[in-house]
């Protein structure tokens, strides 16, 4: 006989929407920033201008956003609140071409069914001069009646989960819910510089991020978003603009032929200069078609982008934009929608790589601007095939793309003056009426992990902090340098017009040998020292599997190898800067790093070689330097591709400024 709960089970019964909202609203609202997020958005996509969020007690309270967008009538207003009630969307096609930060119709009645919450709304340009106000308690409609307000919307949202006691205690403190919502304004104020952005606790105003006027053109987009990154910034990084058109090709499978689509890929922003990182990822600001997301792909492709410009273990920065076409993008795979995922995730990756290697490579090389061998790429549409061309050398390091031939647009330029100048021509839209003072930016008085630009900078190239001094855009080595002397038989010391330059002797001349190396290599120059006792390497299937794949890249950079069985191997030949007792591990440890990385081409498999030895070779610590060998490593130090770094990310040159030398001196109260 089937017992009791067998009968119980047996019995299905459609939830109330009351309960299916509160499951909902379990995956979309995590805590006060998810509401907070979904209620910016919806603003958002109602063309709102201006946006204030208030918040009491970290928004555990309270958390209100009024906005000044288009609004509802009463009947979409009711309308909104039910489950799968959306504007956004009217067919499952419509997904693949989604701008809208919102399409599932879910937000509203979740959070409506997990709080006590009031909707005020007044239609833009209605007839009627009345607003309409509901009260939603705990997903019950309580109370619809007619009220006074502007147009646009207001959303209060109090004591979120008074409900659901369980998912209450979860809450972490006032300061930390802050933080959290503080984190997400901020991208939405990064990603939309145009809209206005008040932040007010506990009725204290935070943040009051006017509304920057900009319009569609890119270079108009760069300088907004500059201003919008100076507005929120207490330190800023050093950044280089980055501008980067492309094609993406991507395979359709069908169900009997599979067709290729391509689509254009626009990627824009800035990225921190070389050796300029953070220990963590906080200012690592991804948006893909206008929407904040995490993406371990691109993370990957950053970090790849500056391999040797950047220190181990630390994070490159950047506050970069991509746009695709919606089809080649899956928005819909997070309850939160924080993540997406690309049809052809390789390629996307691989033109991230690109655009932000060509920026590196940009302002490196500003420094032999005027020189004839150097000719910066402007609207090339294919790379150069000079292998002495520095943009040769980029292109090579490169991996296999899906896309086609790259449209490589021209970079702003380093110069001071014209940045300047494009600086002033940013003007604040003019706040209309409310409570908007006009030019008072308050950045967040304190700052914790999560605050990401509030936060200190942990940039690996000190004396940064001089934020608005224009002169530091300009690269130190394009500057007139004098020599002054050494310290300490490693650190040459410089003046330049507008401070002191040092240069770590050692580390510049690790650079300067291996980009000398690399360059020998690409030429095919690299001679191969035969080992008296030929080595029998045994691997793991996995990796003997990448070695088969690799091994004619590695002979062409003077590794003879060959197999000798499935996961046997024997090791003939090494390049001639490894010592022989050191093959077999050089070699595992090449394989691993690789392997690791997930890719290989020649000229990344050289670098990993190259950087791995490099540095027994290069100027000793100590080794004193007469006037003309200085002269002679700072001239080769100028011919670098990336002359600010040495290969292991350390930096190369450091600069301290007058002002900072004034500020220390206590001649300038900071
Ligand atoms: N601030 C607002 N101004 C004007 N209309 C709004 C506003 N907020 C919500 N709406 C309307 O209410 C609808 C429902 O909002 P809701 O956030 O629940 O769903 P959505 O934005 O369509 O999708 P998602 O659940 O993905 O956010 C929206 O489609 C929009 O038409
Ligand atoms: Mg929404």
């Amino acid at each position: 006989m089937p017992s009791l709960n067998m009968v119980v089970m047996k019995r299905i019964s459609l939830l109330p929407d009351h309960v299916a909202n509160q499951i909902a609203a379990g995956e979309v609202v995590e805590r006060p920033a998810s509401v907070v997020k979904e209620l910016v958005e919806n603003a958002i996509d109602a063309g709102a201008t201006r946006i204030t969020v208030e918040l009491d007690a970290g928004g555990r309270s309270l958390i209100r956003i009024t906005d000044d967008g288009h609004g509802m009538n009463r009947d979409d207003a009711l309308m909104s609140l039910e489950r799968h009630a959306t504007s956004k969307l009217k067919e499952a096609s419509d997904l693949t071409s989604i701008r809208s930060m919102g399409f599932r119709g879910e937000a509203l009645p979740s959070i409506a069914s997990v709080s006590r919450f009031t909707l005020t709304t007044r239609e833009q340009g209605s007839e009627s001069s009345e607003a309409t106000r509901i009260m939603v308690v705990g997903g019950k409609l309580t109370q619809v009646e007619a009220a006074a307000g502007p147009s646009g919307t207001s959303i209060e949202v109090r004591q979120l989960f008074y409900n659901l006691p369980a998912r209450r205690k979860f809450l972490k403190t006032k300061e930390t819910e802050k933080a959290h919502i503080q984190t997400y304004l901020r991208l939405a104020a990064l990603a939309h510089p145009s809209i206005g952005f008040k932040l007010v606790q506990d009725q204290r105003v935070l943040w009051q991020l006017n509304p920057l006027s900009c319009d569609e053109t890119l270079d108009s987009r760069m300088l907004a978003l500059e201003e919008r990154m100076r507005q929120l910034e207490k330190d800023s990084w050093q950044r280089l603009p980055v501008q980067f058109r492309d094609t993406i090709r991507t395979r359709i499978r069908g169900e009997d032929v599979d067709r290729y689509e391509e689509e254009p890929i626009l990627i824009w922003g800035y990225v921190g200069a070389p050796g300029v990182g953070r220990s963590n990822r906080n200012d690592q600001c991804l948006f893909i078609n206008g929407r904040p997301v995490e993406n371990k792909a691109l993370n990957f492709a950053l970090r790849e982008a500056y391999h040797t410009a950047l220190m181990k273990g630390m994070h490159p920065v950047c506050c970069l934009f991509l746009e695709i076409s919606p089809a080649f993008v899956d928005v819909n795979v997070h309850p939160a929608k924080k993540e997406v995922r690309f049809h052809n995730e390789q390629a996307v990756k691989q033109c991230v790589m690109r655009a932000i290697k060509r920026s590196l490579t940009h302002f490196a090389m500003a420094h032999r601007s005027n020189d004839p061998e150097f000719q910066p790429a402007s609207e090339d549409t294919t790379p150069s095939s000079n292998p002495a061309d520095p943009m040769h050398q980029s292109a090579l390091r490169e991996g296999p793309l899906g896309g086609s031939g790259n449209q490589i647009m021209d970079l702003p330029s380093f110069d001071p003056t014209p940045t300047l100048a494009q600086k002033n021509s940013i003007s604040t839209a003019n706040p209309p009426s409310m409570e908007w003072k006009a030019g008072t930016v308050h950045p967040a008085a304190d700052s914790t992990p999560q605050s990401g630009m509030q936060a200190a900078q942990t940039a690996s190239i000190d004396f940064s902090n001089t934020p608005q001094d224009h002169d530091r855009m300009r690269p130190i080595l394009s500057r007139q340098l004098r020599l002054i002397g050494v310290v300490s038989r490693l650190y040459v010391l410089y003046e330049s017009e507008s401070g002191l330059v040092l240069i770590d002797q050692h580390a510049a001349h690790e650079r300067v040998l291996f980009e000398q190396m690399l360059s020998r290599m690409e030429q095919g120059d690299v001679a191969s020292q035969g080992l008296l006792v030929p080595e029998t390497i045994e691997l793991q299937p996995a990796d003997a599997a990448f070695l088969t794949d690799s091994m004619a890249c590695f002979q062409k950079l003077g590794v003879g190898i060959r197999a000798f069985g499935d996961q046997t191997f024997i090791l003939e030949s090494i390049p001639p800067f490894i010592k022989t007792g050191q093959a077999r591990s050089f070699l595992l440890g090449v394989l691993d790093t690789l392997n690791r990385s997930g890719e290989v081409n020649k000229m990344r498999l050289g670098e990993e070689m190259i950087a791995k030895t490099v540095c027994r070779h290069a100027v000793k610590a100590n080794d004193s330097l007469g006037k003309e060998e200085l002269e002679k490593l700072l001239e080769d130090l100028k011919g670098c591709t990336m002359p600010y770094t040495c290969p292991h990310g350390r930096p190369t040159v450091i600069e301290m400024s007058l002002k900072e030398l004034d500020r220390r001196f206590g001649r300038i109260v900071p």
